[in-house]
């Protein structure tokens, strides 16, 4: 079976692993630090913060940016679920609004007219690897003086007109184990901001600036030693992982016929954490099984966009409509680009999906 992801694990990471189990100091210490200074060396800002996940790390990074009760947030549905829910743990009300159907990323041009007098922040979700068109975005958010959020947990290393994703606003990451970079699980804030970081750091650590002396609410969002060693391995590798997936999706899009390949626009550098194609004619669930039993993985991100979940429809009571989101989420299939696919399993992909197309 050609898997849709695979973390690609070698012995740099065993060998950090056991130098900090080794050390005696497993929790979060200088392996963390070392990590987030690497990583927002990488994104080109001046901190990071590691977290315990992507989830939390977007959590964190709205309550450090002041969110909370009756706020509104501006995002994607067509995301994974904890872009919205994490407004949802801060009191926020995630305000969906649709994407543009080329890229899958939030529709720029609707963003204003979502705007209310609650509205504090825009989140833009850079899904799949793919940066949000972000000029347009910027220009929002000045004029209507809002916060941007980024949800950049599936692009790092992505850049926009020659910028990394998750520096034009607070960046968040996500480090499991399916995304370009892991450290088995895990999370980053990036930001240019010393207030906003040095608060994430205290509600990372229960609210504590001084030792046992708790000024605010926070939680234990601590990442381990052992998790950064790994990440900070993972991250030497980040622009190998990164080209091999460029050079994996230009060969899928030169030869896959009959489905609808990624958009990159100009300016923007795509790193296919997902590459998703767009089936025509309903027949997406078909290849789909066709795949499977062709011993070709794939998966559908997203089958169901978040407004429509059953927690957003019925508790939360959202009814809205998004055609562009919807109709992505019924069209969809990602297929197999990670680093660990061979020249074979490339070939067998296109020409699995060829032969189903064709017929
Ligand atoms: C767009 C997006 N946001 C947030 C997350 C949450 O990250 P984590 O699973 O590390 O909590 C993910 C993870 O899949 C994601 O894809």
């Amino acid at each position: 079976m050609i898997s849709i992801a695979k973390p690609l694990i070698g012995e740099e990471e065993k060998k950090a692993v056991l130098e900090v189990l080794d050390s005696g100091m497993i929790a979060q210490g200088p392996r963390v630090k070392a990590f987030e200074e690497a990583f927002a060396a990488m994104c080109g800002v001046k901190h990071a913060i590691a977290t315990t996940s992507g989830t939390t790390a977007l959590h964190v990074a709205l309550l450090a940016n002041g969110i909370g009760e009756g706020d509104e947030i501006i995002t994607s549905s067509f995301t994974f679920i904890a872009s919205a829910n994490s407004a949802l743990y801060t009191g926020a009300k995630p305000v969906f609004v649709d994407i543009d159907p080329t890229t899958f990323n939030i529709n720029p041009g609707l963003i204003e007219a979502a705007v209310t007098p609650r509205t504090r922040a825009i989140m833009p979700v850079h899904l799949f690897g793919l940066s949000c068109d972000i000029d347009p975005i910027l220009a929002v958010a000045h004029k209507y003086h809002l916060l941007v959020i980024e949800d950049a947990c599936q692009s790092h290393g992505a850049r926009y007109k020659g910028r990394r994703v998750g520096s034009f606003g607070t960046g968040t990451f996500s480090l499991y184990p399916t995304k370009n970079i892991t450290s088995a699980e895990g999370g980053m804030i990036t930001t240019d901001n010393d207030t906003v970081a040095e608060k994430c750091r205290v509600i990372r650590q229960h609210g504590m600036r001084r030792r046992y002396y708790h000024d605010e609410l926070g939680f234990n969002f601590r990442m381990t030693d052992v998790h950064a060693a790994i990440g900070l391995a993972q991250l030497s590798k980040l622009e190998r992982f990164n080209a091999v997936r460029r050079e994996n999706a230009a060969f899928l899009s030169a030869n896959l016929k009959g489905v609808v390949v990624p958009y990159v626009p100009a300016g923007y550098e795509h790193v296919y954490h997902q590459f998703t194609v767009r089936v025509p004619g309903g027949k997406r669930d078909a290849l789909r099984t066709y795949l499977q039993e062709h011993g070709v993985g794939s998966e559908v991100y997203y089958p169901v966009p978040v407004h429509k979940q059953v927690f957003y429809t019925g508790e939360l009571g959202y009814k809205q409509s998004l055609p562009e989101s919807e109709k992505a989420a019924q069209e969809v299939l990602s297929l197999p680009v990670h680093p660990a696919l061979s020249k074979e399993d490339l070939a067998t992909i296109v020409s699995t999906v060829n032969t189903f197309m064709a017929s």
